[in-house]
């Protein structure tokens, strides 16, 4: 069972106040989506979730337990993709096993070849694109034997289909395991895909604006539904949160 908690979470940078009062919580195994504009403040909430930060107040619970400011409770992927620039791309993605005493090659092999990169394990980050090293970070942060993972806007690097290819991958990958998720993005398509709920963040200072359940059942084929009446219902509706304003 994980449970985690953001409670009244506020933070400000010197004069700017950037969140204000943020709260919700991501059940056991669910897959919550956080969309919100850019510089409202997603990636400060991950590294207050991270513990790379503090909160000016407020509280982050996981299973009841308060762990505020502290790290190694969550796999975090941030933003740009903090790989160690002398280590392989094999050794970066099993970084987080190995901080908690257990190596699983195999699985991380086999993600590796999944992703494209099979011909990249021995080589090292300044080696890859910027897109492989986004992907290089990914899979890291899923071997991560954390059962709650943040991903801070994954695929924003990739193109289009490599896109698609890698958040079905991700889903395949996320419905076998189940681990709680909160993910970060700016496409309105990609979250309905992924999420079972979605939460919208205003401007700065980011307050929680809006939340959707996405009643979608899972396995979602996105070729299938993505011009589905009720796909575009969400998608208007969502764009509609975000932008203030009705699209046709
Ligand atoms: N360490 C810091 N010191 C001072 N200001 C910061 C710091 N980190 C973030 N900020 C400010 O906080 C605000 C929110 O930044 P943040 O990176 O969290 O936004 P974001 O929602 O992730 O944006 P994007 O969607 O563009 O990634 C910005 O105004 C930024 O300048
Ligand atoms: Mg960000």
């Amino acid at each position: 069972m994980n449970h985690i908690k953001i409670e009244e979470i506020s933070k400000s940078f010197g004069e700017t106040e950037v969140l204000q009062n943020i709260t919700f919580d991501i059940k056991d195994g669910e897959f919550v989506v956080l969309l919100g504009p850019s510089g409202s403040g997603k990636s400060t909430l991950f590294q207050l979730i991270g513990g790379l930060l503090q909160p000016d107040s407020g509280r982050i619970l996981l299973n009841d337990q308060d762990i505020t400011g502290t790290k190694g409770n969550i796999s975090y992927m941030p933003q740009s993709p903090s790989l160690l620039p002398w280590r392989t791309i094999m050794e970066n993605v099993l970084l987080g096993q190995e901080i908690k005493g257990k190596k699983d090659t195999q699985v991380a092999k086999d993600m590796l070849d999944k992703a494209g990169l099979e011909e990249f394990k021995t080589s090292y980050p300044s080696q890859l694109s910027g897109g492989m090293k986004q992907r290089a970070a990914f899979i890291r942060a899923l071997l991560s034997p954390q059962p709650f993972i943040c991903l801070d806007e994954p695929f924003s690097a990739l193109d289009e289909l490599t896109r698609y290819e890698m958040q079905s991958w991700l889903l395949s990958i996320w419905e076998e395991n189940k681990q709680s998720v909160l993910f970060v993005t700016h496409n309105i398509e990609e979250a309905i895909f992924l999420a079972d709920r979605i939460i919208i963040l205003s401007e700065r200072p980011a307050t929680v604006q809006k939340e959707f359940d996405i009643p979608f059942k899972r396995p979602k084929k996105k070729k299938k539904w993505i011009l589905s009446d009720e796909f575009l219902f969400w998608k208007r509706k969502i764009y509609k949160e975000l932008e203030g304003e009705e699209v046709i």
